[in-house]
């Protein structure tokens, strides 16, 4: 069964927040909260897989959190580079895909090389591709889409931009969930979740695991998805998704 046919969102994206409170409350340094959000993003991704979802995005490090301390930014760092290590196996072998999103820019070499890296020796995994945002901003997105848009002459059209954003692989999120007990989108794909269904759970994120993702999924599968049309055109099967337009 596809995951259409059986009610599970196809794209699910993820802010994953909560870690630096889930180390702080059992008196562990900020960074130590980010090494158990690995462990539930491993988790995450594996239940993922194994409910037919497609594809998921997360959010991993925004272009503001370089204001953060400097111990904790250099902790995501280098924690970027012990998961790329231990991690691309397994997920080669759940069949993964990774995508990395976001400006490399700002990255090291060894970070840039890694992504590729990893982005190369998952390519051909089809079961779930997994974005990973990594200095990543919703605003970032479409001012760069727009701006190659510019420098080729090309008109700002809703198709033209929607081609050139960074997620242009795949359709939209369908279900957008934040942990972590915030009710907000900080600019995470401020584009693309133009019709996402938004779910907000209390949990903190390195408490976020296959329970708490069925309890999201079981919510998205109640809400009626509408598109701008009225719920009796809806009911009587004009639904209309402006993708599939
Ligand atoms: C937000 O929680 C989380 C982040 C800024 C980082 C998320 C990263 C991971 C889950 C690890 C995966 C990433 C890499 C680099 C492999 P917060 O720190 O804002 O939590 P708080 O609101 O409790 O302070």
């Amino acid at each position: 069964m596809s995951s259409q046919s059986s009610g599970v969102p196809h794209h699910i994206a993820i802010v994953m927040d909560g870690n630096g409170r889930w180390a702080t409350r059992r008196f562990l340094p900020r960074v130590a909260g980010h090494k158990q959000g690995v462990e539930s993003l491993r988790r995450c991704v594996k239940a993922c897989v194994d409910r037919g979802v497609g594809v998921l995005t997360v959010f991993a490090f925004s272009s503001e959190n370089w204001n953060r301390p400097v111990e904790e930014v250099s902790g995501l760092m280098d924690l970027m580079v012990i998961a790329l290590g231990r991690e691309v196996p397994k997920l080669t072998q759940d069949g993964v895909r990774l995508h990395f999103i976001g400006e490399r820019g700002g990255l090291s070499d060894k970070i840039a090389a890694g992504l590729i890296q990893a982005e190369t020796a998952t390519a051909h995994n089809t079961r779930l591709v997994l974005n990973v945002c990594f200095n990543y901003g919703g605003r970032w997105d479409i001012a760069r889409a727009a701006a190659q848009l510019a420098a080729r002459g090309e008109p700002l059209t809703e198709a033209n931009l929607d081609a050139a954003m960074a997620l242009s692989h795949v359709p939209d999120p369908d279900l957008f969930v934040r942990t972590g007990g915030e009710q907000r989108l900080s600019n995470f794909l401020l584009w693309q979740s133009a019709y996402a269904e938004l779910f907000f759970s209390d949990r903190l994120w390195p408490e976020f695991d296959e329970a708490a993702l069925d309890e999201a999924i079981e919510a998205f599968r109640r809400r009626e998805r509408r598109f701008g049309q009225t719920s009796a055109q809806v009911a009587g099967g004009e639904r209309r998704d402006p993708q599939a337009a």
